[in-house]
Parts: C-alpha cells; sequence; structure tokens
C-alpha cells in the first residue's frame, strides 16, 4: 500500500446505538471492543454509557472514522430516558442474550422503540451474545431463530458473539462502521 498524503485523509464521527435487555451483554461488548476488557459482576448502567473508538478500515485506509458508542440502561424502568440518546444515531446494534429467549423476543419492542426516534433507514445488526455460555447447554436461542428475526428486523447480519472471550465482538463493530459509511457516503 502507498503511503497517503495528509490531504487526502477523510474524518467521520457516526453515533452507534448499543440496545437491548438489562443484562444481555451491552456494556461488555463496549468495553471489549474499546479496551480489550471484560469484568464478571454486572453493573446495571444506570441510563447511558459513552465511548469512543476510532476505527480502521482495510477497505478504505484513507478514512478515519471514529465512532462514538451509546450503551443504553436495558432494564425496563429506565424506558423514559432512552429515546433523546437515539437521535442522530448512524447505526443500531440489536443485542440479545443467546441463553434467555426473553431478550431474543423482545427484540421487536427494541426496534420500535428506536425507530419510532430515527426513522427505519439506519444500517443495523443483530447480535446474540455470550455463546460461551450458549455451547457450554445453556442455549434458548437458534442460529435459525437469529437468522430470522434478522430478516424480520431487516439487520444487515446476524451474528453469534461473545464479550467475555473476545468473539466477533471487534468484526461487529467494523461490519456497522462499513454499512454506515457505505449509507452516508454512498460509496
Ligand atoms: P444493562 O446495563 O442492565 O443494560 O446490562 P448490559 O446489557 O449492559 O449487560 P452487561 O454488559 O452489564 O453484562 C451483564 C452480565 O453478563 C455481567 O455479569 C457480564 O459479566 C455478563 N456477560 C456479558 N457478556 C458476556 C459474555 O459474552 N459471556 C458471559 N459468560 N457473560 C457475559
Amino acid at each position: 500500500m502507498g503511503k497517503i498524503s495528509e490531504k487526502s485523509i477523510r474524518s467521520f464521527i457516526y453515533k452507534v446505538c448499543v440496545v437491548g435487555d438489562g443484562g444481555v451483554g451491552k456494556t461488555s461488548m463496549v468495553l471489549r471492543y474499546c479496551e480489550n476488557t471484560f469484568k464478571d459482576n454486572y453493573i446495571m448502567t444506570i441510563g447511558s454509557n459513552f465511548s469512543t473508538k476510532q476505527v480502521e478500515l482495510e477497505e478504505y485506509p484513507n478514512y478515519l472514522v471514529k465512532l462514538q458508542l451509546w450503551d443504553l440502561a436495558g432494564q425496563k424502568h429506565f424506558s423514559f430516558v432512552r429515546p433523546p440518546f437515539y437521535r442522530g444515531g448512524s447505526g443500531i446494534i440489536y443485542t440479545f442474550d443467546l441463553t434467555r429467549r426473553s431478550s431474543f423476543q423482545n427484540i421487536l419492542e427494541w426496534k420500535e422503540e428506536v425507530e419510532k426516534v430515527i426513522g427505519n433507514g439506519k444500517p443495523s445488526i443483530l447480535v446474540g451474545n455470550k455463546i460461551d455460555l450458549a455451547e457450554k447447554g445453556n442455549r434458548e436461542v437458534g442460529e435459525t431463530d437469529g437468522e430470522s428475526l434478522k430478516d424480520e428486523i431487516n439487520a444487515i447480519s446476524y451474528h453469534e458473539a461473545s464479550a467475555r472471550e473476545n468473539i466477533n465482538v471487534e468484526s461487529i463493530f467494523e461490519e456497522l462502521t462499513l454499512a454506515i459509511l457505505k449509507n452516508t457516503q454512498k460509496l
């Protein structure tokens, strides 16, 4: 690859919202992606957490993308504080827990809550988290169910991941970033 001149560098900032039921692993996914760490203890998010991450895309080495990651409190009693945080969102990660079927069933409600604010044209990815636990025999959602829900909610892809074991986390955020770039810059 040739040297990239400073002039040809283009910078973008995109807001991504990570949503899903309480305890599915939203904070853990963001923490794994941004700081490559994991915490076993559960500290419930109150309102929202905000992190940033610079993304390097092999396909577009002259594009500097900074993601603003909003990880929103998933517990029901925080539903009244969430809508303003969706405003300006360029992409969504819908997350459920592969070992808790109710969190999978609630994804349709999450979609409705988000789209009330940002409309239905933004790229999204559906993620079944805690694959490490699912593989130990605790799986409550099959891969084909995930794929069907992905089609139903019009997400660009479905991935099974583990924030704990660092499975698929980085590639999910990169894939979404690429989709956002394509959506907004018409690449
Ligand atoms: P809220 O803040 O309530 O919305 O929850 P959250 O979706 O942000 O979940 P959080 O990341 O706080 O994780 C909840 C619990 O699940 C914590 O105890 C995490 O350690 C655990 N956890 C998260 N991801 C994984 C994973 O991939 N595998 C396993 N085994 N545990 C996980």
